[in-house]
């Protein structure tokens, strides 16, 4: 199995491309279905996550069709089957994206239940709830969510919860229900304005994406589009993260400074210096970090995505930190192996307690998930000594070419398949 291994000790220097945001191509893709007519996007991330995504599109009948390694060419208009399952699209959570964009086009839909990141419950009440409340019916049996509907109507949906998903899915639904829909509560996510951005070239009319109330007229047909996808916010904020503890100097390049800001001003409060252009963010690491306390919120707060990366700065940083994660219950799981790296901190329910340590050591360590196995390269990166990550496919499905970026700006990381390589990598770095 694929790990990474990691001598830690360099300072990340240089200047790294930021790649399109998976968060945003994922609904876009699932979107893309909702016209006959060939749609073209560009900027998506080369990551497992669309990979699947396509595959299980390209399994009922729609084209996608790769130009180069960052654009598609999606036509849907030869759609045979309505039901989505497959062996790998129940483990990526956005499967159910095209619950929502099947369900508006074709007025029926069948997805296996979605997976995704163990980071904790993820309920899908809220979109059940607001597709019920379209006029759907909705319903769970072997494994699928089935949804079907004689006709979708608008109607006002307050979101009992901020559900980036949940947004996302009845927004392409009410996108082609008969009159208006309200949705109040609603996420704020840049990837949630991307994919409204993206639907409303296709010829649908949705108002108010980016604040907490979407208004929607439907539409009966979409046209095909040409569409860039935004800079993903969570690949350069992990960058970012990633000059603090080694103490760096990284430029993160094709970004959107704005979507960065709770990101950039913690890294302020920690001590770090930032740079600021129209495309771009510099981050300095120059003095000791300090602690400081942060709580994940809803866009435009600390990304809950974020949060395992900034654990493991204040691990490092004098005095005790605090963060507490309020959105998901179970995303403290990688805690344990930054502990065997050296890291002193205490989970008690949603919250951590952090005492920074002067440094950690390399050790063995495995990713429970996407951003914590994120953080832990992370970790390597700063320690002393050899640390190997376990479990790089959880990396893969977010971060496109992930050592190689790393290794652009400096660091000695490559990815080993078994005893011999590492110990071949081991012996090369000296
Ligand atoms: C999206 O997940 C992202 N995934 C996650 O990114 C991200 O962590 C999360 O939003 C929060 O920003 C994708 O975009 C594919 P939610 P999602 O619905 O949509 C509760 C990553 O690392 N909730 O906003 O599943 C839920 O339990 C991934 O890239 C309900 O109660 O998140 C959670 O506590 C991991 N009922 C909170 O809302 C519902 O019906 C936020 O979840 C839906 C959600």
């Amino acid at each position: 199995m694929e790990q990474y291994a990691i001598k830690g000790g360099n300072p990340l220097v240089g200047e790294v491309e930021i790649g399109g945001a998976k968060n945003a191509a994922l609904p876009i893709l699932a979107a893309s279905v909702m016209t006959d007519e060939t749609v073209y996007i560009d900027n998506i991330p080369d990551v497992r996550d669309t990979k699947v995504l396509t595959k299980a599109m390209q399994n009922i009948g729609v084209m996608v069709k790769h130009d180069g390694r960052h654009r598609v060419v999606i036509n849907a208009s030869q759609i045979h089957d309505l039901v989505v399952e497959d062996d790998y699209i129940k483990k990526i959570r956005a499967s159910y994206y095209l619950l929502g964009a099947l369900l508006g086009k074709y007025k029926r839909a069948e997805v296996a239940l979605p997976g995704g990141c163990d980071i904790g419950c993820r309920a899908i009440d809220q979109h059940i709830k607001g597709f019920k409340a379209l006029g759907a019916e909705v319903w769970i049996e072997h494994g699928l969510i089935k949804t079907k509907a004689e006709r979708l109507v608008g109607c006002n949906i307050y979101m009992d919860v901020v559900s980036v998903g949940a947004t996302i899915n009845v927004m392409m639904a009410a996108s082609m229900a008969e009159g208006q829909t309200t949705i109040e509560n609603a996420a704020k996510e840049p990837h949630v304005v991307d994919l409204a951005n993206f639907l409303n070239s296709m010829g649908a009319n949705i108002k108010g994406a980016g604040t907490d109330v979407i208004r929607i007229k439907g539409v009966k047909k979409f046209h095909g589009t040409e569409y860039t996808i935004i800079p993903d916010q969570i690949e350069a904020g992990t960058f970012m993260f990633a000059a603090a503890v080694t103490k760096g100097d990284v430029t993160v390049k094709n970004v959107i400074p704005k979507h960065l800001e709770s990101i950039s001003s913690k890294l302020l409060e920690i001590g770090c210096e930032i740079e600021e252009a129209d495309d771009c963010l510099r981050v300095v690491s120059s003095k000791p970090l300090n602690h400081t306390h942060v709580k994940t919120l809803p866009y435009p707060g600390f990304p809950t995505d974020m949060q395992p990366q900034i654990t493991v700065a204040l691990a490092l940083a004098g005095g005790t930190s605090i963060v507490t994660e309020s959105i998901f219950e179970n995303r403290f799981k990688y805690v344990d192996e930054l502990t065997r790296m050296g890291a002193n901190i205490k989970v008690e329910g949603n919250t951590a307690i952090i005492n920074g340590v002067p440094r950690y050591t390399g050790a063995s360590v495995s990713s429970p998930d996407l951003r914590a196995g994120a953080a832990l390269v992370l970790a390597g990166l700063a320690a002393e000594g050899i640390t190997v990550v376990d479990d790089i496919h959880y990396i893969e499905r977010g971060y496109e070419d992930f050592h190689l970026k790393l290794q652009s700006l400096g660091a000695q990381i490559e990815i080993v398949n078994s005893e011999r390589e590492l110990q071949k990598f081991k012996l090369k770095i000296g």
